[in-house]
């Protein structure tokens, strides 16, 4: 396979991202914490951030949740619905929701809102990858490992019609036609 994937975040710079943010999620002293993967985009992630909150000295919980939007794509059509809960009580407990890329925001303000509805003390957003520019929703999130350009990514959990999940780091595909003019500007 000769598929050309540009880097745009190399493990290393994500191990270092992913340890600080656990240290930032620890500094928030959270009780009885449970953190809830959304799947399936964020099961790299999830697995790295759990464990580097080990080392962090925290003790998670780990619930999932899994969504799928449904629509045409336009403003405000989206349907999100549940092909898989959260089975845990949630019920005053601190969550900390974790997808991979927080992009129009529908989704997470949807599982935020379901967390709250279910009597969670409290629920923070740990999103990989922000896309601010593409917001829809009123959310923002609270660790954030990297704002990504406008680019559609792969690897590390994420994927492009159903490939490239396996990547150990973040990157887009590049054309054929644009890797084989390699950086030459067009006529
Ligand atoms: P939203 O915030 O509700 O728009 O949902 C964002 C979701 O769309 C992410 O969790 C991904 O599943 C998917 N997504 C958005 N941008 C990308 C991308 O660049 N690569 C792969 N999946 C993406
Ligand atoms: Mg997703």
């Amino acid at each position: 396979m000769t598929t050309n994937i540009h880097t745009l975040f190399d493990e290393d710079a994500i191990a270092l991202r992913v340890a600080a943010l656990a240290e930032e999620i620890g500094e928030s002293k959270p009780q009885d914490l449970l953190v809830v993967a959304v799947l399936k985009g964020s099961f790299i992630f999830a697995a790295d951030l759990v464990r580097a909150m080990h080392r962090a000295g925290l003790e998670p919980e780990m619930e999932f949740i899994h969504l799928s939007s449904y629509g045409a794509g336009t403003e405000g059509s989206d349907t999100i619905r549940v092909l898989r809960d959260v089975e845990s009580n949630v019920e005053n407990r601190d969550i900390v929701l974790v997808d991979d890329i927080l992009e129009s925001g529908r989704t997470l303000s949807f599982a935020r809102e379901r967390l709250k509805e279910r009597g969670a003390r409290s629920v923070k957003i740990a999103a990989l990858l922000d896309k601010p520019e593409r917001r829809k929703a009123a959310i923002s999130a609270d660790y954030v490992g990297f704002t990504c350009p406008e680019k559609f990514v792969v690897g590390y959990g994420m994927d492009m019609g159903h490939a490239w999940r396996q990547l150990p780091f973040i990157g887009y595909v590049v054309a054929p036609e644009e890797a084989a003019s390699d950086g030459k500007t067009g006529g």
